[in-house]
């Protein structure tokens, strides 16, 4: 595996494999790398005949200083893991080859980019779209791969590479979970032990609610009080929305496919985690 620091390089690289007629899968990350991302990689290596993961923190999607601060920055292990995964490159550049100037562009996709995440971090959805078009722009991948943890960000994506015009099939990919179903995410190494095995009520009782044949208000109350309920975990929101558009829904009859997203402060630091279930 090839590690590239500049755009130069990584485009020199890709036209090589372009000129064979070589399909090009991409996997965003922001490094941290888990299992959840390895199942990425390894699908887009079976996918595509070379495989480009970026390796960035991009500081324009936070909007609290210090969780960009505390974010694990980890990218020796995250090399190694993805040579393991049969990645062909790994983009890690500096936040001046990003943005060497101040990236100054405003997207706005309502409501998938104003409700939920979007509501609760604001300017975080602008960031992601400022890097992701970039990021696109470099690599012009035929398919990109991105989790399904993050529910609300693949929505975004969609909207904006639509709006833009970038030609690739976003490729969206299941969670994954602990056995015991707390979500992987980068930020549970920022959970103790303890947490980890709190966290992992978040799903269980989303779970329960699927087969409680509730109403969606009562399905929502079942969910938040449950998890309120837990020592240890605060619920910041729950919506249960129409699985495209993510405008919110009062029936189960309201959209042919209904999400529930969640976030969930734990522990004492406390730690943001973010989930969500199908219910249709
Ligand atoms: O999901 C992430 O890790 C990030 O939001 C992404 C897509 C890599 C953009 O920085």
């Amino acid at each position: 595996m090839e590690i590239v620091r500049t755009i130069s390089k990584l485009r020199d690289c890709l036209d090589l494999h372009r000129r064979q007629g070589h399909s090009v899968g991409f996997v965003p990350t922001m490094g941290a790398l888990h299992e959840g991302h390895a199942s990425l990689v390894v699908r887009s290596v079976a996918e595509n005949d070379v495989t480009v993961v970026s390796i960035f923190l991009n500081p324009t999607q936070f909007n609290d200083p210090k969780d960009l601060e505390r974010y694990p920055r980890t990218l020796e292990a995250d090399c190694q893991l993805l040579e393991k995964c049969g990645a062909d490159i790994a983009f890690a550049p500096t936040v001046a080859e990003v943005y060497p100037e101040p990236d100054t562009r405003q997207f706005s996709y309502p409501p998938t980019d104003s409700v939920m995440e979007g509501a609760m971090r604001p300017g975080h959805f602008n960031g992601v779209c400022q890097v992701v078009s970039k990021l696109l722009s470099y690599v012009e991948p035929d398919r990109a791969y991105f989790g399904e943890k993050d529910y609300q960000q693949i929505a975004v994506i969609r909207r904006m590479v639509d709006d833009l015009g970038f030609k690739l099939e976003i490729v969206p990919c299941p969670v994954v979970r602990q056995s015991d179903g707390l979500a992987m995410s980068s930020r549970n190494t920022l959970l103790t032990d303890q947490e980890r095995t709190t966290a992992a009520n978040i799903y269980r009782i989303m779970k329960e609610s699927r087969t409680l044949g509730l109403s969606v208000q009562q399905t929502h109350d079942y969910v938040v009080d449950g998890i309120n309920d837990i020592d240890g975990l605060e619920v910041q929101y729950f919506s249960i929305v129409d699985g495209d558009t993510l405008a919110e829904v009062s029936s189960w009859d309201d959209a042919p496919s209904i999400v529930g997203c969640i976030t969930v402060f734990c522990g004492t630091k406390p730690i943001r985690l973010i989930d969500h279930i199908r219910y249709k």
